[in-house]
This record gives structure tokens, sequence and C-alpha cells, in this order.
């Protein structure tokens, strides 16, 4: 075992707090169902150890939090504390030398006790974190990854705009070298963990006549002069993560806050949101877990015409496509990260395990509500709050089209080579 997993599962293993009764329709001890003799034992530990801090600190608190569209900052910070906001980042910028596998694992556990956290860790780790540690200079991996360790601190990712996002080569926020600063303008849209930020990594033109080539990305310091925050949007799903504008005008950094190569902007954030997209597939797996969970709970007590719904054979075949839905996401998932983590091409494998969890998220959201019947309705069972969460993950980071256009584009080339 790495010296980095074995430091972080000591950690880990020390999460959580007391047991507390977890809400209606929320499941503990899932593992007792599922054995996933398939992963390694280091990986199986951190499953547990995930899931024990998701259903103490996370499933009691999940509902109340969507509900006041509250930053879940106490439980960030613990989570902070436990090397799951910087899973991949070696030991050297106090990461805590985990791999893409185990971030995976941690995010669908996180986000099966409540998918805005899930959301919050996952922007953390694959889109701040991940650009500065492939194209950031040594300088800047210490300036912007270590000294973040407190835990209070996380990052944002602003690529979209009002005007573009599936579209992000048309983004028209620009940077202007003035002496020894870059001075920015525009508008970014839709920026996750914007109002609870402490840096930025964000896309600029540098040169307009190059198209997409003339994209380069910044590290922005949070709150800086030039730099304000639109409203908090108010969302269907993942309400306790924030979602706001950012509005640079004449927003004046550092020359040295360029990350990677000038121009190099657009392949920083494609092969960013590659990596994301496995983070993304893993809130979905997580979403959709706890709605099946949800649903097998409610069925088992549930009597109608003089016996459990589970006997119906409706209710089995729905149960049994809904688990087939999400263990085949998941085996994608797990082996786009195992991709990643043997230093393999793994962008259609990546863009094929998001399509196929948040499609599999939304389905399996939508058959849990149909099992519960009027009480999957409400809002006293969490099965509506896993519906409007699951919806999100066909939007971000690339919708289900995108993904799809990734996919037939990389078959395509594949077969014509
Ligand atoms: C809650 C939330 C959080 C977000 N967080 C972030 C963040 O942290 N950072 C960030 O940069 N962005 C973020 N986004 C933005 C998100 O990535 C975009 O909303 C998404 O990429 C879609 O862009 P759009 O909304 O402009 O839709 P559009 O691009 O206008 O798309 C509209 C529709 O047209 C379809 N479409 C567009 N182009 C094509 C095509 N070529 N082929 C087929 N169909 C197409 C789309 O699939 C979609 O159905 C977030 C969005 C939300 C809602
Ligand atoms: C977000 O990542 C940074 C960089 O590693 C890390 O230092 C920070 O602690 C993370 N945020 C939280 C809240 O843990
Ligand atoms: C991109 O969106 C901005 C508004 O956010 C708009 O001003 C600009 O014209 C758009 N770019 C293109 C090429 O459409
Ligand atoms: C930024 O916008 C302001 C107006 O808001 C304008 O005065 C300034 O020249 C612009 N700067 C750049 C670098 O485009």
């Amino acid at each position: 075992m790495a010296a980095g997993m074995a430091a972080a599962l000591a950690l880990l293993a020390r999460g959580g707090g007391p047991a507390r009764a977890l809400p209606f329709g929320c499941v503990r001890r899932l593992h007792t169902v599922y054995q996933s003799a398939e992963l390694p034992e280091t990986h199986q530990m951190l499953r547990q150890t995930c899931r024990d801090f998701a259903e103490k600190e996370l499933m009691p608190l999940a509902a109340q939090l969507d509900k006041e569209h509250r930053f879940p900052a106490e439980q960030v910070k613990k989570m902070g504390g436990l090397g799951l906001l910087a899973m991949d980042v070696p030991e050297e910028y106090k990461g805590a030398g985990l791999d893409y596998l185990a971030y995976s694992i941690a995010v669908e556990e996180i986000s099966r006790g409540c998918a805005s956290t899930g959301v919050i860790i996952s922007v953390n780790n694959s889109l701040y974190l991940g650009p500065i540690l492939k194209f950031g200079s040594e300088e800047q991996k210490h300036k912007w990854i270590a000294p973040f360790t407190g835990g209070e601190k996380i990052g944002c990712f602003a690529l979209s705009e009002p005007g573009n996002g599936s579209d992000a080569g048309a983004a028209s926020t620009v940077a202007r070298l003035d002496g020894d600063e870059w001075v920015l303008n525009g508008t970014k849209a839709w920026i996750t963990n914007a109002w609870d930020a402490s840096a930025t990594v964000v896309f600029a033109t540098t040169d307009k006549s190059l198209k997409h080539k003339g994209i380069s990305a910044f590290l922005v310091p949070m709150p800086t002069a030039g730099l304000s925050l639109g409203k908090k949007e108010d969302k269907l799903g993942i309400r306790a993560s924030s979602t706001a504008n950012l509005i640079f005008e004449d927003c004046r950094i550092p020359k040295a806050n360029l990350l990677g190569q000038l121009g190099m902007g657009f392949k920083i954030a494609m092969q960013t949101l590659d990596a994301g997209r496995i983070g993304i597939a893993s809130q979905a797996l997580g979403i959709a877990q706890a709605a099946l969970d949800c649903a097998v709970d409610y069925a088992e007590k549930r009597m109608a015409f003089g016996s459990p719904i589970t006997k119906l054979q409706a209710v089995q075949f729905k149960l049994a496509d809904m688990a087939v839905a999400l263990e085949g996401a998941r085996l994608l998932t797990w082996r786009a990260a195992m991709l990643k983590d043997n230093g393999k091409p793994f962008t259609k494998e990546a863009a094929m395990a998001k399509l196929a969890a948040s499609e599999a998220a939304t389905a399996i959201a939508h058959q849990a509500i149909q099992i519960l019947g009027g009480m999957g309705y409400v809002t006293e069972m969490p099965a509506e709050r896993h519906y409007r969460d699951a919806r999100i993950t066909e939007i971000y980071e690339g919708t289900s089209e995108i993904q799809r256009l990734v996919i037939a584009g990389q078959l395509l080339k594949a077969y014509r080579s």
C-alpha cells in the first residue's frame, strides 16, 4: 500500500461522528448487499469509510441543506481534513496521494449521502486542482495547491459564459497583458462553488484571431479587485452547492498567474473536463444508489393487496432494471478511472461513463418515485430530492449530447485509422 494511501485511510478511519438515526428512506450498511470483491482491498476500505462518513455526517443533514440552500461548510472542512478534497494530489503538495479510482469511489459514496457535497468535492478535485497539477509550474503548484490545506478553502473552474456553454471555444472573456499584469474582462456563468471559493481557474481569450487556439488559462485569487459575484442561482437540485456568475471588470492579476503556455487554455479545459467527467459520473452513481436504496427499503415495507409490493413482479422488474443500469454505469466509470490511473487515453471512456451514469441516475430516480407512489412525490422521503439532484448530471461538464459527440468522434476516428 502506498504511504499516502495508508495515511489517508488512517485519517478516514477516524472520520464521522456518532451514529444517528437516519431519515426515512435512507438505508445503512449497504456493504452487506454489495461485496465489491472486484475492488482492491485498500479501495474497499476507503469505500467503507466514505460510506460511514456519508451515513453519519451527510444523510441526516442533506434534506435540510437542500431546503435552506446551505453550503455544508463544517462537513466540507471535515472532508478536507480527511483528504477527500485533494485526493489524487501527491503528498508533497499536501494531498492524499490516492488514485482516480479512489476518487471515483469517494465521490460516489459522498454523493449517496448528499449530491451537493459530491459536486463540491468533485469541483475542488478535478476542475480546480486537476489543471494546476497537470499544467502548473512547480512554483504555481506550491502556491495554489499546498497553502490551501486548512480544509477551509476550495476552488472553482470558470469556462462557461452566458452566451456559450457547449460551444466553449466561442467564449468572449478577454485577457490583455498590461506591463506585469493581465487584465481580465468578461462574464463567466454557472460557476459551481463561486460563493464559497478562494480561487478560480478561469479561461480567457488572449488572441481573438486564433479562435479557440487563442484561449489561455489563468489563476485568480478570490476575492480580488475587479471580480464580483452574480446572484446565487435558485436551482432545481444540488441546492447546497452555490452556482453564480463571475464578473471580471478590469480585474488585474500578476503575469505569473498564466497557467500552462499562452494559447493552451482550450486544451487545458478539455483535458480537465475529461477527468472531471469521471467525477460527475461518480456523483450520478451515488445519487442513483441512494434512489435504489430508498425504493427497495420502501417497497419491502409497503403493503398492497395483502403483501409487500416487492412481491409484485412489476416492482421486481423495475428494481432489476435499475440495478443493471447502475452496475453497468459503475463498471464504465471504474474502467475510465483505471485507464487514467494507468496513464492510458480515457477521453471516450470518461464520456461513456458520464453519459451512462447520468442517464441511469435520471431513469433510476424516476422509477424510485414510481415505486414509492405518492410518498415519492413529497419531501418526507428523499426520493424527490434524488430526482431533482440527478438531473444536473446530464447537463454540466458537457451535456449528454456533447458526450455523444465526443464518443462518436472517437469511435469513428478509431475505425478510420
Ligand atoms: C448547476 C450548474 C453548475 C455548473 N457548473 C459549472 C462550472 O463550475 N463551471 C463552468 O464552466 N460551467 C458550469 N456549468 C455550465 C454547464 O457546463 C453548461 O450549462 C453546459 O455545458 C451547457 O451549456 P449551456 O447551458 O450554454 O447550453 P447550450 O450550449 O446552449 O446547449 C443547449 C442545448 O443545445 C444542445 N447542444 C449544443 N450544442 C450542441 C451540439 N453541437 N450538438 C448537439 N446538441 C448541442 C445542448 O446539448 C443542450 O441540449 C454549470 C451549469 C449548471 C446548471
Ligand atoms: C481543495 O483543494 C486544495 C488543494 O489541495 C486543498 O488544499 C484544500 O484543502 C481543498 N479544500 C478543502 C475544503 O479541503
Ligand atoms: C459568447 O457569449 C458572449 C456572451 O456571454 C457573447 O457576447 C459572444 O458573442 C458569444 N460568442 C459567440 C462567438 O457567439
Ligand atoms: C474592460 O472593460 C472596461 C469597461 O468595463 C473597459 O474600459 C476596458 O478597456 C476593458 N479592458 C480590456 C482589457 O478590454
